[in-house]
């Protein structure tokens, strides 16, 4: 095994040639996904664990987490093991990535594969040793590291390795990235740690300000997911429970399209500085082939209704939403690890 494990990061792979025991991660603060070499994309989950307190053993990950989330009692806990995309709690992300590890394995991959995780852009180097160590305690035998923004551009079919300038902006859970793409490299990049989480936020303030409504956290981001939107003329109607801080009673009201567009106008606004700003970054050169080639919108945000329009009327700039904004990043690590020779630059 030695000897294929050197022979592959030396020539890379061919699908089906050797054995492979690769995979690529996008440990994201929402989602996690995970690729394995020959395979492609095997699990899709949210980045969630519940435990129990008393015992501190881990009861569920994913999707069985993510239902306990704001519902659990004294005894067990629902927690997101990464905020605004890095680890908040090594613990937690150890162990959910162990049962991630499990669940994706089958009989070709080894219990210590070798693993390209995906990275912010922004991450400090404390906070790449904590995705190091967290990996490798959950069994991974090496760890490589590819940027965000990079797996997204390939994912997304951008030729990356070009010279003409390519940007995209990833609006993920717990970050916005915008990145500048040309020659295999990030010429410039914005990232802020602000995504889908502050737009479920948001509208929890905005409900609990106009209606003294009390709602969870899931239920912010069913409310986004149904009927968020920054478009003027959406005019929607959706009921929301919760429960009534005033009289201390559960109640439903009916929100609007306006509503929502009101709750979410300041962080949308912070979304599309970011965009702006990184584009004032973006040398001139670059900046010309963007107006040429547009923008690739990416991350689960860029699903929110309206915003390709307004980030195109605030920009000037063509924008496109990517055709699978949630599985771009590991799609394209993925990519990377089926071609590791060819893309060995990438790697940081
Ligand atoms: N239809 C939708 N409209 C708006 N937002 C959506 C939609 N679908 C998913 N989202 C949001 O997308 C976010 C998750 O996106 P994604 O999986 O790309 O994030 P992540 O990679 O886990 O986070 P990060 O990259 O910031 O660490 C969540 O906030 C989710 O609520
Ligand atoms: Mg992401």
């Amino acid at each position: 095994m030695a000897i294929f494990g050197a022979l592959n990061s030396i020539f890379g792979r061919k699908p089906g040639t050797l054995l492979s025991n690769s995979m690529a991660i996008d440990l994201g603060t929402a989602n996690t996904l995970v690729y394995l070499q020959g395979r492609g994309i095997v699990l899709e989950q949210p980045s969630v664990v519940a435990i129990n307190r008393e015992t501190n053993e881990l009861v569920a990950v994913g999707h069985d987490a993510k239902a306990m989330l704001g519902r659990t009692g004294t005894t067990l806990q629902a927690l997101k093991p990464l905020k605004d995309g890095v680890i908040t709690n090594a613990t937690a992300t150890m162990a959910m990535l162990r049962e991630f590890f499990s669940m994706a394995k089958t009989r070709r991959i080894s219990m210590r594969p070798r693993v390209l995780v995906c990275v912010p852009s922004g991450i400090t180097e404390v906070e790449v040793s904590a995705v190091r160590t967290a990996l490798e305690r959950a069994g991974a035998r090496e760890v490589l590291l590819v940027s965000e923004p990079l797996a997204s551009a390939i994912g997304v079919g951008i030729p990356v390795e070009g010279a003409a300038g390519n940007m995209v902006v990833d609006i993920g859970g717990g970050t916005t990235e915008v990145a500048v793409i040309s020659l295999s490299s990030i010429s410039a990049n914005n990232s802020i740690r602000i995504g889908g989480d502050e737009i479920d936020n948001a509208i929890s303030i905005y409900l609990k300000k106009q209606y003294s409504l009390l709602i969870g956290e899931r239920t912010a981001e069913l409310v986004k997911i149904r009927m968020g939107t920054v478009l003027e003329d959406d005019d929607e109607e959706y009921e929301v429970s919760g429960l009534d801080f005033v009289n201390g009673i559960p109640e439903t009201y009916i929100i609007n399209s306006e509503d929502i567009r009101k709750a979410l106008k300041e962080v949308v606004g912070t979304i599309v500085e970011a965009v702006r700003h990184g584009l004032e970054k973006t040398p001139p050169e670059l900046a010309s082939d963007i107006v040429d080639r547009g923008v690739v919108l990416t991350g689960g945000g860029a699903l929110l209704r309206g915003l390709d329009r307004l980030l195109m009327s605030e920009t000037g700039l063509p924008i496109r939403v990517a055709d699978n904004p949630l599985s771009c990043t590991v799609l394209g690590a993925g990519l990377i690890l089926e071609d590791i020779y060819r893309y060995r630059n990438l790697l940081l």
